[in-house]
């Protein structure tokens, strides 16, 4: 019997989320790049949407408050930490005019039909003075093929990503934001050895049924890795965007 796409998509999540507990360091980068812009800002509240299960918390510093909005249910069932979460879509955020200080989105607005609702939410949610960091993958790139090239020949719900480009930083300016940078950045996953980076990627794109050396192989050939004394580190590259409030 087929599942339904909510039971699919309650395993992705799952999947995602033991992905992440079991090699927690593995996108340290990621989380500390999409921080960056905010490390001099005045200490207020982050709204992380979406959030998955709100991994972006463990990277705040004190006086930094964290707020987590993510569609999905699944992601919400574990929850270590005391941590005030919404369970929204991210273009209808159930919260107030100007009530958060920052946004940032990681990872999650290449699954968005509709960027322009989603940047019209964050410009609502934002108060003056607010500033707003999304990093996703970008278009025509190594990560964007792999996504939907391998990813989605063996994710049973496959992958359609529709990536960043040179529209999306116009299509921010054009929802009340001034853009203040806009680049591909390295932020490459560490791992302690092949095994773990192919067991980490095998349940973090929903993949569980590939085997661990096949996925590991995958990522060698289509990303490629620089290994150091530390282990391998997968050379995975994002678009950065950060913008203010006009
Ligand atoms: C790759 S995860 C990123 C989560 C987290 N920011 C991170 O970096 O680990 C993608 C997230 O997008 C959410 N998502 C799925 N479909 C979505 C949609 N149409 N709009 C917004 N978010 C969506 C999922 O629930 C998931 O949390």
């Amino acid at each position: 019997m087929f599942d339904t796409y909510a039971e699919i998509f309650a395993k992705r999540a799952a999947d995602y989320h033991h992905a992440m507990r079991q090699s927690p360091r593995a996108r340290d980068a990621e989380f500390n790049a999409v921080l960056e812009p905010l490390r001099e800002r005045p200490l207020g509240l982050i709204c992380d949407m979406p959030s998955g299960g709100g991994y972006l918390a463990d990277y705040l510093w004190p006086g930094m408050d964290y707020l987590a909005v993510d569609p999905a249910t699944d992601f919400f069932v574990e929850w270590p930490r005391p941590l005030q979460r919404l369970l929204a879509e991210i273009t209808k955020v159930p919260l107030a005019d100007r009530s958060v200080d920052y946004v940032v989105s990681l990872a999650g607005l290449h699954h968005e039909p509709s960027l322009p609702d989603v940047f019209r939410e964050m410009r609502r949610l934002l108060r003056p003075g607010g500033r707003v960091v999304l990093a996703d993958v970008a278009a025509d790139t190594a990560p964007a093929r792999f996504l939907n090239g391998f990813v989605a020949e063996n994710c049973p719900l496959g992958h359609e990503g529709r990536f960043l480009d040179e529209r999306t930083a116009p299509a921010l300016a054009a929802s009340g934001f001034s853009v203040t940078d806009d680049r591909v950045i390295a932020v490459p996953w560490r791992f302690a050895s092949f095994d773990e980076a192919g067991e980490f990627c095998r349940h973090l794109f929903g993949m569980p049924a590939l085997g661990i050396p096949e996925t590991a192989a995958a990522m060698e050939r289509e990303i490629g890795f620089d290994v150091d004394q530390d282990g391998p580190r997968l050379r995975w590259i994002l678009r950065q965007i950060v913008a203010d409030v006009v």
